[in-house]
C-alpha cells in the first residue's frame, strides 16, 4: 500500500498543492505547516483515495473557505491549523491501531494530538478542540466551538467523497 502511495508521490503533491493554490489566504495560513519536514509523516500513509496529507489539507481548506463565507475572522489560523493536524497520526489505520491499543475510530484523535504537540509544540485550545473533537458523535465529548464543529462537518463531507471514489475505484472501504 505505501508503495502505491510513493509510486503516486508527485500526483498527490500536486493534489496539495493544488488546494493550497486555490486561495492566497489560506496558502498563506497553511503553507508552512504543510510544507515542514514533520508533515511527510502523515504524507507517505494512504487515507480512503488519498495520502492523509491530501485529506488533512482538503478539510481544512473547505472548513477555511466555509467559515469565511459565514463570516468567520477572528480564528482562521487556529481552524486551518486545527484542521491540518486532526488526522496527525503515524500508523496505516487499516492494518495498525493506535498506541492505545484501542479502535482506531476512538483513540486517533488524542494520538493524533500528542504526535502534533511533539512535533509542533503547544496547540491552543482551541486547535485542540478541533482536533480532539473531530470523531463526534461516534466519540462523545461533542465540539465546543463553532470552528471545531465546522472541521468535524467537513471531515465527514471529505471522508464520504473519498470513501466514494475508493468504491468505485475498487479499493473497498477499510475499517474505523
Ligand atoms: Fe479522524
Ligand atoms: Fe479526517
Amino acid at each position: 500500500m505505501e508503495a502505491d502511495i510513493s509510486a503516486n508521490s508527485f500526483e498527490r503533491a500536486s493534489k496539495e498543492s493544488r488546494l493550497l493554490g486555490r486561495d492566497e489566504q489560506f496558502r498563506c495560513l497553511a503553507e508552512d505547516l504543510v510544507r515542514s519536514p514533520e508533515y511527510d509523516t502523515i504524507r507517505g500513509l494512504s487515507h480512503h483515495d488519498a495520502s492523509l496529507a491530501d485529506h488533512s489539507v482538503a478539510v481544512a481548506y473547505y472548513a477555511f473557505v466555509i467559515a469565511r463565507r459565514l463570516g468567520f475572522r477572528r480564528n482562521l489560523v487556529e481552524l486551518a491549523r486545527g484542521a491540518l493536524l486532526h488526522d496527525f497520526f503515524h500508523y496505516d489505520w487499516r492494518v495498525s491501531r493506535p498506541r492505545s491499543g484501542g479502535l482506531h475510530g476512538f483513540d486517533h484523535p488524542r494520538e493524533a494530538l500528542e504526535n502534533a504537540e511533539t512535533a509542533y509544540g503547544p496547540l491552543s485550545r482551541l486547535e485542540r478542540d478541533i482536533v480532539l473533537r473531530h470523531m463526534w458523535p461516534l466519540t462523545p465529548i461533542p465540539p465546543r466551538y463553532a470552528e471545531s464543529i465546522i472541521v468535524c462537518i467537513v471531515d465527514k463531507a471529505v471522508s464520504i467523497g473519498e470513501s466514494w471514489r475508493s468504491l468505485r475505484s475498487g479499493k473497498g472501504l477499510g475499517v474505523l
